[in-house]
């Protein structure tokens, strides 16, 4: 039996990677792990009953504990670990709350890194590891810093990661998409007070991203960009010095509770 290990099922981009796999008869068994138990246990549904649901807090070593529980308890074969629980919050240093920026750390890197380690016991050659990062992942980005900083580390991370599971068989695939429709954003605008984008152009739909993550780590590729926008914007972020690239963000960003532009 393969089994997909999958954070952040509740939801928008987690939640298709498990329908995907699943539709494409590419994992046969899901580890299916978030906070929110009724939303799994709704998705446990439209997978055939064929998944174990995980309700967790990986912002706590206890919900860490829960997944290393299960995997030792069933010993599975697995053949995609994802790792999509994550947020972000926008604001500056003296905006964000102490417990969103520790939460955003521990859930977007600590948690990725602990239970990509626990899993890779468990994968055999052929396998795939998809993290999620982010295209803000490649520059600076201030009234975002925690957040894009924490998916920096994940593109850094992911790529020399395939270097160490070259050996094994097991391919490692940033997935890097621009702004997706799912839960996010709410989470992420939720304070009135701080600067937000004054556009989320392309918003794109999280059925189609996840199909192309999907193909890019059948292909073995380390970093999956999911549009023209964010390869456009990798390639300018490779040119251009970080200066001018923050300043550009800063310019995109508007007054708080100020209406688009
Ligand atoms: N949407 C975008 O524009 C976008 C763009 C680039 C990258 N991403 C990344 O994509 C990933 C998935 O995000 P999404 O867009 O699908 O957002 P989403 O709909 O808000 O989903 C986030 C998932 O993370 C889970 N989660 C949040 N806090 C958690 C915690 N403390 N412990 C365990 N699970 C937790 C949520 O489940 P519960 O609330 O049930 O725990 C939910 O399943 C994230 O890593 C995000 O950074 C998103």
């Amino acid at each position: 039996m393969r089994a997909a290990i999958i954070t952040g099922a509740s939801s928008g981009i987690g939640r298709q990677f498990a329908l995907q796999l699943y539709n494409k008869g590419e994992a046969d068994f899901f580890y299916i792990v978030a906070r929110r138990r009724e939303r799994l246990a709704a998705l446990k549904d439209e997978l055939g009953g064929n998944a174990k649901i995980i309700e967790a807090d990986l912002t706590t070593a206890e919900g860490i504990g829960s997944v290393r529980e299960a995997l030792e308890g069933d010993n599975p074969s697995v053949q995609y670990l994802v790792n999509a629980s994550g947020f972000g919050k926008f604001g500056d240093y003296s905006q964000l709350s102490e417990r969103d920026v520790s939460d955003m750390i521990d859930l977007n890197v600590k948690a990725l890194v602990l239970i990509t380690h626990m899993c890779v016991k468990y994968m055999p050659r052929g396998s795939h590891i998809i993290q999620l990062g982010s295209g803000s992942c490649f520059t600076p980005l201030p009234n975002f810093n925690v957040y894009a900083s924490s998916k920096s580390f994940v593109l850094h991370y992911t790529k020399a990661l395939k270097y160490e599971l070259k050996p094994l068989g097991i391919s490692t695939t940033a997935f890097c998409p621009g702004w997706v429709k799912t839960e996010f954003l709410g989470i992420a605008t939720e304070d009135t007070s701080v600067r937000t984008p004054k556009k989320y152009s392309p918003l794109l739909d999280a059925e189609r991203v996840v199909a192309k993550a999907i193909k890019d780590a059948k292909k073995g590729k380390v970093m999956s960009v999911t549009n023209w926008f964010t390869k456009l914007q990798h390639v300018m972020f490779k040119l251009l010095p970080d200066s001018i690239l923050s300043r550009a963000w800063l310019s995109m960003l508007k007054k708080p509770n100020a209406g688009d532009k």
